[in-house]
C-alpha cells in the first residue's frame, strides 16, 4: 500500500516534471460553429496519439477531405481517418447509438476504422433516446417565429435530462436489466409529456428496448472509463488532442442565450467532459473563419444579407454538414474573437477559408459595436442588446489572387499577409495557422503547437 503511495507520487510529480514534454491542446471554435475545426483537428492529429470530443453530439458535423474522398462525421472524432490513433468520446458527449454505429459501419466501408481498441466511448456518456428527438422537434415547432433552430437531434433534451439527474447513460445501456427499468421509468414520464403538452404520440417501451439492446451489444466493446485512460496516455508521455464541437458563443453559459446549444463549448467544457485537470492542458487554439457564418436563429452583427453575403456562401459552400442548411454570412467580427480568446484563454488562432476572400475588391473587419451611441469592443450579455449593435468596419483591400497553393506564410500575397496582420494586430493573439483550402494540404502551419518548446512567453 505504502509501496504504491509512494510509486503513484513518483509517477505524479514526474508528470511536472520539465524534462517531461506535454502537449494536450485542446481546439475551439471562436464564432457559432462551423470554423473548420475539423480541419485543424485532421491536420494536428498527425502529432497526437489520443482524440477526443468532449461535448455535444451528432449536431455537430465536421467535413474532413483527404485524397479524393470527403467524410463527414458527426460524432467520431477525426482521428479515427489515421490507424493507431485513439478516438475518444468523452462523458460531456451525448450520444445517439444509432448515428454512431452507423458512423462505424460508413468509415469501415471505407477502409478506415478496422481496430475495435481504436474507439473508447465512456460509460458516464449521456444516450440520445427517441423521445429526445422528438421533444426537440415538437419543442421548436411549438415555438414557431421564436424558435431556436436547433438541430433536431434531440441534443437539447438529452442535456436536461442530464441535469434533471433523469438521464440514461451509455454504462446503462450495456446493463440489459437496469437499463429496462430506467426505460420503462423514464418513458411512462416522457410518453406523459409528449401526448399531454406535445400533442405528440408517445413510444412503445418493448420497440425501445429491443432496438437499444441491440445498439447495446454492438457497443459494449467500446466502452470504458475514459479519464482513466486519458489519464495512463498522459503518463506514457503520449499527446492528447481535445476536440471541441460546436463554437463559443454558442457555449450554454457564455453565448448568445437563448440562441445557443445545450452544453458548455469553450475551452473549460474539455475538462468537465472528458474527466481531465485543467493543469494538464498546454495550450488551446482557437478557430475562426476570416469571417463569420451562423445557422440557426439569433443576433449576428456582421450579417450579410444582400449579393456578397450571397458570394461568401456560393463561394464559401456554405451549407449546413449535419442538416444541409444554408448558413448565415458576414464579415469578420472583432468583438466576437476577443471574447473568445478571453473565455477560452487561448493561445493562438487558426484562420481557416482565406481563400474564400480571395474575389473580393475590398474586405471588411468589424472591430468594434456602436450601442446606444457607444462603442464596444466585446459582446453584450443579453441577445436583445446584441440585436442593437451596429458594427464599426475598417476597410482592407483584396488581394485578388487564388491562394491554394501557397504552403508558407511569406508566399502569400502582400495584401492577404497584412489581413492576417491585421486580425494579429486587433486581438492581439498570434495566427498560427491559415487555411487557404479545403484539403488537409491547402494549409501553411507557422507554429506547431505539438513541437517541443514551439510556445512563445505569453503576456499577462
Ligand atoms: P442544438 O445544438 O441542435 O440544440 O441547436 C442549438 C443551436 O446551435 C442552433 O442554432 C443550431 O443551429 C446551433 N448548432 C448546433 N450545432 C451546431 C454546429 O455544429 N455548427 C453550427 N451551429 C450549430
Amino acid at each position: 500500500m505504502a509501496k504504491n503511495f509512494l510509486a503513484n507520487l513518483r509517477t505524479n510529480s514526474l508528470i511536472r516534471d520539465e524534462r517531461i514534454f506535454m502537449a494536450n491542446i485542446i481546439v475551439i471554435g471562436m464564432q457559432w460553429g462551423d470554423e473548420g475545426k475539423g480541419k485543424i483537428i485532421d491536420l494536428l492529429t498527425e502529432f497526437a496519439q489520443v482524440v477526443v470530443r468532449f461535448q455535444g453530439g451528432n449536431n455537430a458535423g465536421h467535413t474532413v477531405v483527404v485524397g479524393q474522398q470527403k467524410v463527414i462525421l458527426h460524432l467520431i472524432p477525426s482521428g479515427a481517418l489515421y490507424p493507431q490513433k485513439s478516438c475518444v468520446i468523452g462523458n460531456g458527449v451525448v450520444v445517439d447509438p444509432q448515428v454512431l454505429l452507423a458512423e462505424v459501419d460508413e468509415l469501415q466501408k471505407l477502409g478506415y476504422f478496422r481496430a475495435d481498441d481504436q474507439l473508447l466511448l465512456s460509460e458516464d456518456a449521456h444516450l440520445i433516446m427517441p423521445y429526445h428527438r422528438r421533444i426537440d422537434v415538437a419543442r421548436e415547432r411549438m415555438k414557431g417565429e421564436g424558435k431556436i433552430g436547433t438541430t433536431g437531434r434531440g441534443i437539447g433534451p438529452a442535456y436536461e435530462d442530464k441535469v434533471a439527474r433523469e438521464g440514461i447513460r451509455v454504462g446503462d445501456l450495456v446493463r440489459e436489466k437496469l437499463f429496462r427499468k430506467k426505460l420503462e421509468a423514464r418513458l411512462a414520464v416522457k410518453n406523459h409529456y409528449l401526448e399531454t403538452c406535445l400533442h405528440e404520440k408517445g413510444f412503445d417501451l418493448e420497440e425501445i428496448f429491443q432496438e437499444y439492446s441491440g445498439y447495446g451489444e454492438r457497443l459494449k466493446k467500446y466502452v470504458s472509463d475514459i479519464s482513466v485512460f486519458i489519464d495512463e496516455q498522459i503518463r506514457e508521455g503520449r499527446h492528447i488532442l481535445l476536440e471541441g464541437a460546436q463554437g463559443t458563443h454558442l457555449d450554454i453559459d457564455h453565448g448568445t442565450y437563448p440562441f445557443v446549444t445545450s452544453s458548455n463549448t469553450v475551452a473549460g467544457g474539455a475538462c468537465t467532459g472528458a474527466g481531465i485537470g485543467p493543469t494538464k492542458i498546454t495550450e488551446v487554439i482557437g478557430v475562426s473563419k476570416a469571417y463569420t457564418t451562423r445557422v440557426g436563429g439569433g443576433p449576428f452583427p456582421t450579417e450579410l444579407t444582400d449579393e456578397v453575403g450571397e458570394r461568401i456562401r456560393e463561394r464559401g459552400k456554405e451549407f449546413g454538414a449535419t442538416t444541409g442548411r444554408p448558413r448565415r454570412c458576414g464579415w469578420l467580427d472583432i468583438p466576437l474573437l476577443l471574447d473568445a480568446i478571453r473565455l477560452n484563454g487561448l493561445t493562438g488562432i487558426a484562420l481557416t477559408k482565406m481563400d474564400v476572400l480571395s474575389e473580393f475588391d475590398a474586405i471588411k473587419i468589424c472591430t468594434a459595436y456602436q450601442f446606444r451611441n457607444k462603442r464596444y469592443t466585446r459582446v453584450p450579455s443579453a441577445v436583445e442588446d446584441l440585436e442593437e449593435c451596429e458594427p464599426l468596419y475598417e476597410e482592407i483591400p483584396g488581394w485578388k489572387q487564388e491562394l491554394r497553393d501557397i504552403r508558407h506564410f511569406r508566399d502569400l500575397p502582400p495584401k492577404a499577409q497584412a489581413y492576417v496582420r491585421r486580425v494579429e494586430e486587433l486581438t492581439a493573439t498570434e495566427v498560427m495557422v491559415v487555411s487557404v483550402g479545403e484539403r488537409r494540404e491547402e494549409t501553411i502551419l507557422r507554429r506547431n503547437p505539438f513541437d517541443r518548446g514551439s510556445r512563445p512567453p505569453q503576456k499577462a
